[in-house]
């Protein structure tokens, strides 16, 4: 076994509500949890990216709380991890602005969140340079820890392959060999979690998705309405399994065996949609049960939580720290005057 430690970066943005689904959680947080069981791990709230587009200061604050709250939730042990805000880092605008120096315009104007605004009618008067210089900042917010691997979901890849292309003009340009390539990790199983519409991927703002610390009727509603087989009028009427939402998270949050046994059922028409969707909730609750009382004991301990935040922001700053006098002194901005 290859025992060599690997550095692992992620972020998420506290849009939408700042709460997670589960499309978050197996795209994204499951293989960080994962990873963090033997490698050196920063996870990071990007509350800057969410400025793109929360401007309503009482919405970004209580995302941002959400945020963490669902994320430390998730993470459990966090011996491995440093956990903190992008904010308390300025280090990572300050890289922005500079990469944005060696970045072509053409490249960033290819990138899906500025090139889907245009072909949906959008006006680039409407667009912020926010939004449009995003994947620079992403760029920054990566290569300052140099990490080895970028876990997050598909929607993602092409900003880790902007991320590498600036890494890759940077050494070029500066003669230097400062930022290695970091490499995008993204389980083919979990690439896409398509939403309890069948039909879309599932994401908050489609409003397809199915909440982790929601209380449970609120997740019980959200099983119930998940789409199955709609050729299926009759519990007697064989069902199908494939493109069957059901059974797709099942496969994800339940013993192999229990899952077969049902689905044999369901194909044989011996089961009913509803019995399915009660036994996916119940497995949703049993899987999820440590993370919700986690999460609940975070919220009434705003102390605690605050002291691992404060923890990571020192541990991320002191990387951060490292890596921009390193880019720096290869720019030349570090000169006999500097001190
Ligand atoms: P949303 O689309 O719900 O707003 P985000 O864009 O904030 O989600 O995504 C946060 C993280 O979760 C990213 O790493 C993203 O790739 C991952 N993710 C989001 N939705 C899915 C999905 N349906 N399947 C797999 N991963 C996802
Ligand atoms: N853009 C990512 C998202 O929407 C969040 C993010 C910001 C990120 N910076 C990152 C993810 C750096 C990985 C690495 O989910």
């Amino acid at each position: 076994m290859n025992t060599v430690k690997k550095r692992i970066l992620s972020g998420i943005t506290p849009s939408g509500d700042g709460s997670l689904h589960i499309g978050n959680y197996l795209g994204a947080v499951r293989q960080f949890v994962e990873l963090s069981k033997n490698n050196e791990c920063f996870l990071f709230v990007a509350d800057i990216h969410a400025l793109t587009t929360i401007q309503r200061k009482d919405e970004l604050r209580a995302n941002i709380e959400t945020l963490i709250l669902n994320e430390l939730a998730l993470l459990g042990d966090l011996s491995n991890i440093i956990f903190f805000r992008q904010s308390d880092v300025p280090m990572h605008t300050e890289l922005q602005t500079i990469l944005n120096n060696i970045t072509p315009l053409g490249l960033i104007k290819r990138a899906h969140a500025y090139k889907d605004k245009l072909e949906k009618g959008v006006e680039e008067e409407e667009v912020n340079m926010g939004l449009f210089s995003y994947p620079v900042l992403m760029a920054a917010d990566i290569l300052m820890y140099k990490p080895d691997l970028v876990p997050v979901g598909r929607d993602q890849k092409q900003h880790i392959e902007i991320t590498r292309d600036i890494a890759e003009r940077f050494n070029r340009t500066f003669k230097s060999k400062i930022f290695p390539l970091p490499e995008p990790y993204i389980p083919e199983e979990a690439a896409v979690i398509m939403g309890t519409d069948g039909k879309r991927k599932m994401s908050k703002s489609l409003g397809n998705f199915i909440s982790i610390f929601e209380d449970e009727a609120v997740i019980k509603k959200q099983v119930m309405s998940t789409y199955t087989d709609p050729t299926r009028k009759h519990v007697t009427d064989p069902g199908h399994i494939e493109g069957n939402m059901v059974f797709n998270y099942l496969d994800f949050f339940t013993e192999k065996e229990e899952v077969m046994m049902y689905k044999e059922k369901y194909r044989q028409g011996k089961v009913a949609d509803v019995e399915v969707k009660n036994y996916l909730f119940e497995s949703l609750m049993k899987y999820f049960a440590p993370a919700r009382m986690r999460y609940e004991e975070l919220k009434n301990s705003p102390d605690s939580v605050k002291k691992i935040i404060q923890t990571g922001a020192e541990r991320a700053r002191e990387v951060a720290e490292k890596t921009i006098n390193e880019v720096r002194a290869t720019i030349g901005l570090t000169n006999k005057y500097s001190f």
